[in-house]
């Protein structure tokens, strides 16, 4: 521990001459290009927003800390220095800045904080020509919801000024107590209590005897967050091979790479395990840490199958023995995971996309996991979806079963059926093109109820609206849904991430009962509605794209 002397801070108000007007968040907070943030007083404005917004700001805790991606030290500098300037009491910030998502939520919770701001973008790209972002955290160690979102957005619309003052830069290289003024920064490791929640959930010793044994894994940090992490829980503490752990020191451009743990971004990982023989499990986890993509030899787990199964063998994991209270998914989510709720007995809801929506639920005790199709999934141990929980609950689950991932798979169909399912996504779209397509479909909606798509017929077509069941708030405009009268479906969203035109988001399900063929390709398996859907929304016309940009 090392202890600086107090610094005698000045405390500024700076004028702006005119406020920012487009700040509003988006499904993960504020997220823009780094060169956005660059501006003059871009990033003090937001903060000021979010401290002016904040209960609890005077006197409060607060944890800070981010992915480590460019802009990550600067921003944190400023942010100490405005806490200090708001009367926070304390800020828990974790050495060089780094802490993932999930681990800045359980601290959140663990630390009695008022809440939490994490600096990423997420799995964007990073570096002066990638992008930042800022996410704020509420006291229960979840995403802040709209209504504190939007009081954010309408305060900076006219913020003529921020406080904030001038202090010397902390160190965080090494943890230690630190003040500026009157409020304390303590420097912690990141890492460490991550590791002992961990602990907590499942059973390492018996983790650790399978991967002690013959049992070759990569896991890809893809130069963002997780590397550390990774290193500590999978190779130091659970024995795995030295270089299990792939691209693990984070860099401020992530390598030039996009840290989007999927198939395209995550290709060399997809190679070794889809492609040769030598690993029986690999993983990938995004640029803060709460995605994660599973694959066994020659085998991808789809994220809704991964939801299904996890669900499907929760009671291996100490955590999970009793049983689940319930559990939640996302609307493009598959129903693979309704099936499998279904036959344990427990609820299952289903909310809007982003992790925001299933705090209320777990929070009231109402599920115990929850998930989205976008590699994204998680349980009550935190508020954000967890990569490395999720890669860990994977590892108990093959040290239970003794079995490949291609065996619990196929095992998982053959009881429950299986749910085709493929994401297509077309980024980077001009706005007006993406916005055209999609209110031209939402407008055909109710005209489509009875005709035929795909060899089959359109039993319903709406755009889905949210009725939360614990604050009774309303959310609408999700997503349009068409729903075909064989529980097959498509769903059209826009992205709420994207920073460089529209991504629209095309979502394909189709059930085949344990009767029918499990074994197909899931873009052969989705052909038909592929191209029905591709017709119906002139996609290719509208956006001059003639395939998807991503394909999951
Ligand atoms: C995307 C995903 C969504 C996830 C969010 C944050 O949002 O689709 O499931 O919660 O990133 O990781 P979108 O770009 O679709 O709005
Ligand atoms: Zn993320």
């Amino acid at each position: 521990m090392t202890t600086s002397a107090p610094a005698e801070p000045t405390k500024r108000q700076v004028r702006l001459e005119t406020p920012f007007t487009d700040q509003k968040p988006g499904t993960s907070g504020l997220r823009k290009s780094s060169k956005q943030f660059e501006q003059p007083h871009y990033l003090e404005c937001f903060i000021e927003a979010v401290f002016q917004t904040l209960s609890g700001v005077e006197g409060g805790t607060l944890v800070l800390g981010g992915d480590g991606r460019y802009g990550n030290r600067r921003a944190i500098d400023v942010i100490l220095r405005m806490g200090a300037a708001h009367g926070l009491s304390k800020v828990i910030v974790s050495t060089n800045g780094i802490l993932s998502t999930p681990a800045a939520s359980n601290l959140i919770r663990k630390r009695d904080a008022i809440g939490g701001i994490i600096l990423s973008a997420s799995h964007n790209p990073g570096g002066p020509d990638g992008d930042f972002g800022v996410k704020v955290n509420g006291p229960n160690g979840g995403p802040t919801p709209a209504s504190f979102t939007d009081a954010v957005f309408e305060c900076t619309k006219t913020l003529e000024q921020y406080s904030i003052v001038d202090a010397d830069q902390i160190s965080l290289d090494t943890p230690g107590e630190h003040v500026i003024g009157s409020m304390k920064v303590e420097v912690i490791d990141g890492v460490d209590d991550f590791v002992e929640l961990m602990q907590q959930l499942f059973d390492f010793d018996r983790i650790s005897d399978l991967i002690r044994g013959d049992f070759p894994l990569a896991f890809d940090a893809m130069h963002a967050v997780t590397g550390p992490y990774a290193q500590r829980l999978l190779v130091d503490r659970l024995g795995a091979p030295k270089g299990s752990v792939r691209n693990g020191i984070p860099l401020e451009d992530f390598g030039a790479g996009h840290p989007d743990p999927n198939l395209t971004y995550a290709h060399e990982l997809a190679d070794l395990l889809l492609n040769g023989d030598g690993y029986r499990f690999g993983a990938a986890c995004d640029g803060d840490g709460d995605r994660n993509m599973i694959l066994g030899n020659r085998c991808f787990v789809n994220p809704s199958d991964s939801l299904a199964v996890l669900t499907a063998n929760a009671t291996v994991a100490p955590a999970y023995a009793d049983g689940l209270a319930g559990v939640a998914r996302s609307m493009p989510t598959s129903s693979a995971v309704d099936v499998v709720a279904r036959e344990l007995g427990i609820a299952c809801f289903e909310t809007p996309t982003g992790w925001k929506f299933f705090g209320n639920l777990l929070d009231a005790g109402q599920i115990t996991l929850c998930g989205e199709e976008s590699f994204g999934t998680g349980s009550n141990h935190v508020r954000e979806k967890d990569g490395l929980w999720a890669v860990l609950f994977w590892l108990q689950i093959m040290a239970e079963r003794r079995c490949s991932i291609a065996e619990i798979m196929a095992k998982h169909w053959s009881h429950f059926g299986r749910h085709y399912y493929s994401r297509h996504d077309y980024e980077a779209v001009a706005s007006d093109a993406a916005h055209g397509l999609y209110d031209r479909l939402e407008g055909m909606l109710p005209s489509l109820v009875g005709q035929p798509f795909a060899g089959r017929s359109i039993g319903a077509a709406d755009n889905f609206s949210y009725t939360d069941p614990i604050d009774h708030s309303v959310t609408k405009g999700q997503g349009l849904r068409i729903l075909l009268n064989d529980g097959s479906r498509v769903v059209v969203r826009l992205s709420g991430t994207g920073t460089q035109g529209a991504t629209i988001r095309v979502y394909l399900e189709s059930y085949v009962p344990s009767s029918g063929d499990l074994n197909q390709d899931p873009q052969i398996a989705l052909a038909d509605m592929i191209s029905g859907i591709n017709g119906l929304a002139e996609i290719q016309k509208r956006t001059g794209m003639d395939r998807p940009t991503v394909i999951t």
